[in-house]
């Protein structure tokens, strides 16, 4: 059972898509395994940052929690009950619970709403949350919340500037006053100085409503200031997982020492030297993964082993801090700015 705190408890998840071939008679010849056996929960008000590299199924994993794609296999409880099996008046309910922020707020907003109608949205769909009447005031409080002028109400997206334009999207997200909301690279699109700005506000939104996020980037540098907690994916997998001195002091895991870039690596004289890990190359397709580990492909550590036995994400003695690797060992790393 999962600790009581846990408002999410994702278990064994995959999210296989079907590679066809055929116009006419399609047949399936294979599957991108965007997400392939993932499992972790997410303590109610906390932050957990998902992070790595471009395609290893960071989106498909939020859009399977969100119950917008069906999983293979696998479950997503939410407060104990699973999105994925719940369908009709009981999905639409959970849905209130678990809400979304987008990466893109150029294109995520349609262009042809009021920022009135775009926030107040949810209202229509969840009809029974609130009556008509009390929208308006409603929609103008959240504008506020979120720092952006409540007699803005009126206005079209293509007035803000794409900050203020991702403040509308949290807005949106905080209508069904939900109890998790999954941002998706939610910053990736702005401009740095700005980025800080809708990082102060969703960890500001956090403790005003005891939210909890999950938090989804592709540098580690980006999620560490909002994270408890920080899981490490590739190709379909987390790697590692584990508190902010466990992930960006001591990462156990290759591909995370790797993504940090300088850790102390022994010399062949015995002597122990720092030196910058570069991760070569790109991921491998994930409808063709290697063998046993996954990561070995790149691994600076591989062995024979590693193409045989695939290492399971497993606690490290006396910590929480989960690994999968099988020559796991908690090293310093001295961060690199890439
Ligand atoms: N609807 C789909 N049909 C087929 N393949 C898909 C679909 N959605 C995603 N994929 C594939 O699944 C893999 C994971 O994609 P996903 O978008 O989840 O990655 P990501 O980690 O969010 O990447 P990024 O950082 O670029 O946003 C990719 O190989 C992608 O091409
Ligand atoms: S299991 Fe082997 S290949 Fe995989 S990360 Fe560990 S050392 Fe590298
Ligand atoms: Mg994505």
């Amino acid at each position: 059972m999962a600790p009581a705190e846990s408002i999410l408890e994702v278990r064994d998840l995959v999210k296989h898509f079907p590679l066809t071939q055929g116009i006419v008679f399609k047949r399936q010849i294979g599957a991108i395994k965007a997400v392939d056996g993932v499992s972790f929960d997410l303590r109610r008000g906390e932050t957990l940052g998902v992070v790595g590299e471009s395609g290893c199924g960071k989106s498909t994993l939020a859009k399977v929690m969100m119950a917008l794609e069906r999983p293979t296999s696998g479950s997503v409880k939410v407060n104990g009950r699973d999105i994925t099996k719940a369908k009709g008046a009981e999905l639409k309910h959970m849905r209130r619970n678990i809400q979304m922020v987008m990466q893109d707020p150029y294109t995520s907003l349609n262009p042809r709403m009021t920022v009135g109608d775009i926030v107040g949205e949810p209202f229509e769909i969840h009809s029974e949350v609130l009556p008509k009447g009390g929208r308006r005031k409603r929609v103008q409080e959240l504008l506020d919340v979120v720092g952006l002028n409540p007699d803005h109400i009126n206005r079209y997206p293509h007035q803000f500037s794409g900050g203020q334009r991702q403040r509308i999207g949290i807005a949106r997200g905080l209508a069904l006053q939900p109890e998790v909301i999954i941002c998706d690279e939610p910053v990736s699109a702005l401009d740095v100085s700005i980025q800080a700005q809708v990082m102060n506000l969703l960890d500001r939104l956090q403790k005003e409503f005891n939210l909890a996020y999950i938090f989804i980037a592709h540098d580690l540098s980006v999620v560490r200031h909002i994270s408890d907690r920080v899981a490490v994916m590739y190709l379909g997998k987390i790697v590692e997982l584990g508190g902010d001195s466990q992930i960006y002091d001591r990462p156990s895991h290759p591909y995370t020492q790797a993504l940090l870039s300088a850790v102390p690596v022994p010399n062949p004289e015995g002597r122990e030297a720092r030196e910058r890990i570069i991760l070569q190359g790109d991921p491998p397709s994930p409808a063709n993964p290697p063998s046993g580990c996954r990561f070995r492909t790149r691994c600076w550590k591989a062995q024979d082993i590693c193409a045989k036995e695939e290492p399971l994400l497993q606690i490290r003695p006396g910590t929480d801090h989960l690994s999968a690797c099988h020559f796991a060992e908690a090293l310093d790393v001295v961060h690199v700015q890439s």
